[in-house]
């Protein structure tokens, strides 16, 4: 089996499927651009079946689900099953805002669902409303709950910094590394769409760890192999602390991934403006054109995304689509 290898020595291992655009929340940091993808139907459940089989045969050994929102797919356990089967793929992670993962959370893991991401960015209810615009703030921490119950560990909880929106979580949810076994994630906002919003309240997480040293005692510890970042530990916590840096400080030199829409559009890189259409391919079930397209995606894959700046150009066009 050969391993999908870049131009630039990356060996691609991990992919990244979108299974759907569509989402219950309707978050401010996502929503800003409409997806001019007029392909309206999504890949079925026997279609993602076929795609999982084939790159594992190219030796990815880590996928990840995400949407939108993934738990939208009433097939969503069959899609997992689906993945789990290949012995090549020892890893499935769900990105998920949480919503409903109560429902599913017991199933999920019962058909190999290695752990869950949660989006999470307020502990506090009524900026909860005004992030994702939906009052789903309970169902989110009873999903928090159920996946730490059922074992879909280490949760991840995924937390987009904004200044002047959830500054003043950002401790309370550090703080949830103490009492829970879980790794809290802050992520740089990124620009999405072009409307101002990104420039308006992006925070670094150099302004974030500040916060959270002023108030907790912090040990550094170096990210496992793969991660993107170092962890942080509250003296005495249970779980961890990361940042994920897309902005400050990209970590492209180790980008070991790629992105596959739920209308088959592969995307080498988060920012590509290159896309490779893999849509009639996996519908007609040939795995020898999948292959060479999912090669020349890996092949145009570039080096690195520019630098994002105040008056850039540099921002992601359709986040729904791409899942982050
Ligand atoms: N910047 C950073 N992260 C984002 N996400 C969605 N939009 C953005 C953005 N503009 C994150 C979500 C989720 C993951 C899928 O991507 O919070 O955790
Ligand atoms: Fe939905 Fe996630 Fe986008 Fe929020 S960030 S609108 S939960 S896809």
């Amino acid at each position: 089996m050969g391993y999908l290898i870049d131009r630039f020595g990356r060996k691609i291992i991990y992919m990244r499927f979108s299974v759907t655009p569509r989402c219950n929340f309707n978050c401010i940091y996502c929503t800003s651009h409409v997806s001019d993808d007029r392909r309206t139907e999504e890949f079925t459940k026997d279609d993602m079946a076929f795609l999982f089989h084939t790159v594992s045969e190219l030796g990815i050994e880590k996928v990840r689900i995400t949407g939108g929102e993934p738990l939208l797919r009433g097939d969503i356990v069959d899609i997992v099953q689906s993945a789990s089967i290949n012995k090549n793929i020892k890893e499935i992670v769900l990105t998920t805002n949480g919503s409903l993962l109560k429902q599913f959370a017991q199933s999920l893991k019962d058909a190999g669902l290695t752990r869950v991401n949660i989006s999470l960015d307020t502990l506090r209810r009524e900026v909860f409303e005004k992030i994702t615009q939906r009052d789903f703030f309970e169902n989110v921490m009873d999903g928090v709950n159920a996946s730490i119950n059922v074992g879909l560990t280490p949760l991840k909880i995924n937390t987009v910094l904004m200044k002047g929106i959830n500054e003043e979580d950002i401790v309370p949810i550090a703080g949830l590394s103490l009492k829970y076994p879980v790794i809290v994630r802050f992520i740089e906002l990124m620009p999405v769409g072009n409307d101002g919003f990104w420039k308006d309240h992006y925070m670094s997480f150099a302004e974030a760890l500040d916060l959270i040293k002023r108030k907790y005692e912090l040990s550094v510890g170096k990210g496992t192999k793969g991660e993107v970042a170092d962890y942080y530990k509250i003296v005495g916590s249970e779980g961890k602390i990361g940042f994920i840096t897309p902005v400050s400080q990209h970590f492209c030199a180790t980008c070991n991934r790629i992105r596959i829409t739920s209308t088959g559009k592969i995307y080498p890189c988060l920012f590509s403006k290159e896309i490779v259409d893999i849509w009639e391919a996996v519908k007609s079930q040939d795995s020898g054109e999948v292959v060479k397209l999912i090669k020349k995606s890996v092949k145009i894959k570039p080096a690195a995304h520019g630098a994002i700046e105040k008056d850039d150009k540099q921002f992601i066009e359709n986040m729904k689509e791409l899942g982050g």
